[in-house]
């Protein structure tokens, strides 16, 4: 029966991994996947999270199962660095979480529970959106509308015309938002478009869902779940999935949290039932290590204030490129100021799709179609490259 499948496209971000690493180019640059690169270029291992690793080989007795919701100690670390220390739907027991492989594990486990409270709901993605977020919503069979969330002309959140289809969204509807850094366009929503949002949200019952990928990549671990912890206190029912992948540097390890707050404590424990079970007849039980891992810092006093200070450091490292590159990109006579008003690793260049290729066939600068960059693959030595490489692009469009 194999026979029977059409094959398909490789995933146009991997496919772009694979192009750079085969390109002979001394120059090439990789804006393309998104991963933390240092200034060498190299996605190394956190030093918390090695210290951590060490501490764990001693600790570790057993292999056995982790269990459906993963370890309750790496839940609760991770509700509180989410929602913050003593946050009413904690206090009120309205939060319950699963260990969940990535980000992704969160957000299609979310998925899966979504359709099982109400299988006609639909989920209202920003456009754009991640690339990923419609097969991992799509697959378990939910109907997914758009909303308007980015300007191209401005480089901008066009909030007006966000609460405008917002305002279409009924009561049983699912709104996925993310946390902090949009991912592709580094646009996010400033504290009074989340109260703005969450009072739509208040007032016409939709319910959110929060993809919390980036917490500490934009502006600080705290501003950045600054519209998470209002909706978990402020609406009756919200859906957090957050990602260990970038915050923490642990990728591969596949760390992350679906986080289920519900309109009381008994409401969220029947809540939650559903989503184990949704679980249980996926991939049953978590990984246990990169969990682990991270409960380990969360709870040391030493390796927590060792971690924060290393993600404080590479959002710096983003910012400072964003404000860079805005520089180098005016010295050549172009406007890219809306980068440096952008959070975490992406932003659209902007660009189209034709000068995007130019930049691959004739410089080796790896970014993908739709000219989202991930900043974080620039650095002090590729950066006068990639300007000029830019700029002559953009010149000879012009002039053609
Ligand atoms: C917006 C967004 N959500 C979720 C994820 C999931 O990440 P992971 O499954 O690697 O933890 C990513 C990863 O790139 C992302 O960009």
């Amino acid at each position: 029966m194999f026979e029977n499948l059409k094959p398909l496209p490789d995933d146009p971000i991997l496919g772009l991994m694979v192009a750079y690493n085969a390109d002979p180019n001394p120059n090439k640059i990789d804006l393309g996947v998104g991963v933390y690169k240092d200034e060498d270029g190299k996605t190394t291992i956190m030093d918390a999270v090695k210290k951590a690793e060490k501490v764990r080989w001693e600790q570790e007795d057993t292999k056995t199962y982790v269990g459906i919701p993963g370890e309750a100690a790496y839940n609760d670390a991770m509700h509180e660095l989410i929602l913050g220390k003593g946050h009413a739907a904690l206090k009120d027991g309205r939060v319950k979480g699963a260990q969940t492989p990535g980000g992704c594990g969160a957000l299609s486990m979310a998925a899966g529970f979504l359709k099982r409270a109400n299988e006609n709901t639909t989920v209202w993605v920003s456009t754009p959106t991640w690339a990923n977020h419609i097969p991992l919503i799509g697959t378990v069979g939910l109907a997914i509308k758009e909303y308007a969330y980015f300007d191209q002309a401005n480089s901008a959140v066009d909030f007006d015309a966000m609460m405008s289809d917002l305002q279409k969204v009924p009561a049983g509807d699912v709104v996925l938002i993310h946390g902090a850094c949009h991912n592709p366009t580094g646009a996010d929503l400033n504290n009074d478009q989340w109260d703005a949002v969450t009072d739509l949200a208040e007032k016409n019952g939709f319910t959110p869902m929060i993809d919390l990928a980036y917490q500490g990549f934009g502006k600080g671990l705290e501003p950045d779940a600054y519209g998470a912890r209002l909706m978990a206190e402020r609406l009756p029912e919200v859906v957090i999935a957050a990602s260990c992948s970038k915050n923490f540097g642990l990728y591969r390890e596949r760390t992350g949290e679906l986080m289920i707050i519900g309109r009381n404590a008994e409401q969220t424990n029947i809540s939650a039932s559903q989503a184990y079970s949704v679980i249980r007849s996926n991939y049953s039980m978590p990984p246990a290590h990169g969990g682990a891992l991270v409960r380990i810092i969360l709870e040391d006093a030493d390796l927590r204030a060792n971690w924060e200070a290393e993600l404080k450091g590479m959002c710096g490292r983003i910012n400072d490129l964003r404000t860079l590159f805005r520089d180098k990109m005016n010295d050549r006579g172009h406007d890219f100021s809306f980068i440096a008003k952008q959070n975490g690793m992406f932003s659209f260049l902007g660009i189209s799709k034709e000068q995007v290729h130019r930049l691959r066939d004739e410089y080796g600068i790896y970014i993908v179609d739709s000219s989202r960059v991930n900043v974080a693959g620039i650095n002090s030595k590729n950066i006068d490259y990639l300007a000029d490489a830019i700029a002559s692009v953009l010149l000879q469009t012009s002039v053609n």
